[in-house]
């Protein structure tokens, strides 16, 4: 058998652009360093005293779990020093983080939600890392928000980690979606899923049904219509919710399925509102839904194509097969 580590892998990507200078090459190779290094602490996290709540509040108004601080501490700490980033967007932060004056400025911004499904790692169940890298954009030498605030059809680069009964790396550049298993024997993550291409039939559907009743009619039918009893179709699906994105999403690329965190009336009932964060979860899962051959909306616009307004924009988000996802808009339409 041919073995292919992620270093590998991003040096053949690199050959096909003549040119590229490796600073992209070499951003990849810090997020997956500072995955191996999430994965051990996650792995040991029962022992290791940082399982529970930190006396803070998030900026999105959430507890933040000890897990949370340690996995941003460590991916901005590993990102501002490496020389390939202009600005970093994180969950955990209200504001952009800048690279320190004393450390060289790079290219590329990043958007990350740092530990994802955190509230779940009390009890063993998978968290994830999710990243997205925009270009810089911005005239001046530093990085700004502006640089963050892109669209999702813009990114260079989209992927997560799933901490789960092993770890894995996926991601894309826009050239299909790869995904690498951490050996920890040796500490390197092997090529074990190329070319992921979310399968048909859809057979699953992910949803926090609890919040039915604050859904607006549309949503509600076509849940509904999952749960008929249809000999001729796969229909009724299976319901399968982690109540971590990177988990149900991971699945549901591997064995096919859709996931929904529609708007909802929980917060206010005059104003509908999604849960997930565009630029930490929504745009980045998109990027990597299309290029596994699936589709991500909000349920009236694609969600690659949202101009963001602000860091920590939350927006409804269904991913998933195709045809799937086009159903459900199609259901939103007719209300
Ligand atoms: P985070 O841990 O980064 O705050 O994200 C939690 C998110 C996401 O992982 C998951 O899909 C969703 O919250 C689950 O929400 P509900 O508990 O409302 O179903
Ligand atoms: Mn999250
Ligand atoms: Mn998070």
């Amino acid at each position: 058998m041919k073995i292919k580590t992620i270093e590998q892998h991003i040096l053949d990507q690199q050959r096909k652009f003549p040119g590229a200078s490796g600073e992209f090459s070499g951003l990849l190779y810090d997020i997956a360093l500072a995955a191996k290094m999430i994965a051990k602490q996650v792995n040991r996290a029962g022992l290791a005293n940082i399982l529970g709540s930190t006396d803070e509040i998030n900026i999105q108004g959430e507890v933040v779990q000890k897990m949370d601080k340690y996995a941003n501490e460590l991916l901005i700490n590993i990102l501002t020093h490496g020389g390939k980033v202009c600005a970093i967007a994180s969950e955990e932060n209200e504001n952009i983080v800048e690279i320190h004056e004393d450390y060289l400025v790079g290219k590329y911004a990043v958007s990350m939600d740092p530990l994802d499904g955190s509230s779940n790692i009390g009890a063993n169940v998978s968290v994830g890392t999710i990243f997205s890298i925009h270009r810089k954009v911005g005239k001046g030498y530093r990085g700004s928000e502006e640089d963050c605030l892109q669209k999702g059809s813009h990114q260079a680069c989209a992927g997560y980690v799933i901490y789960g009964s092993s770890t894995m790396l996926v991601y894309t550049t826009g050239t299909g979606v790869h995904g690498f298993t951490l050996d920890p024997s040796v500490g390197e993550f092997i090529l074990s899923h190329e070319n992921i291409h979310i399968p048909e039939p859809c057979k699953i559907y992910s949803v926090n049904e609890g919040n039915y009743n604050y859904w607006n009619e549309g949503t509600k039918k076509y849940v509904n219509y999952l749960k008929e009893v249809d000999k001729a179709s796969v229909r009724p699906y299976t319901l399968r919710y982690i109540g971590s994105l990177v988990s149900d999403f991971h699945r549901n690329l591997l064995y096919g399925g859709i996931f929904l965190y529609p708007a909802d009336h929980k917060k206010d009932l005059s104003k509908p509102e999604g849960k997930l964060r565009l630029l930490f979860e929504a745009a980045p899962i998109a990027f990597i839904a299309e290029q596994a051959g699936g589709y991500a909306t909000t349920g009236t616009q694609r969600i690659l194509d949202i101009e963001p307004e602000h860091l920590h924009q939350r927006v409804p988000l269904v991913v998933g097969n195709k045809t799937e996802v086009l159903r459900y808009e199609d259901f939103l339409r007719r209300g």
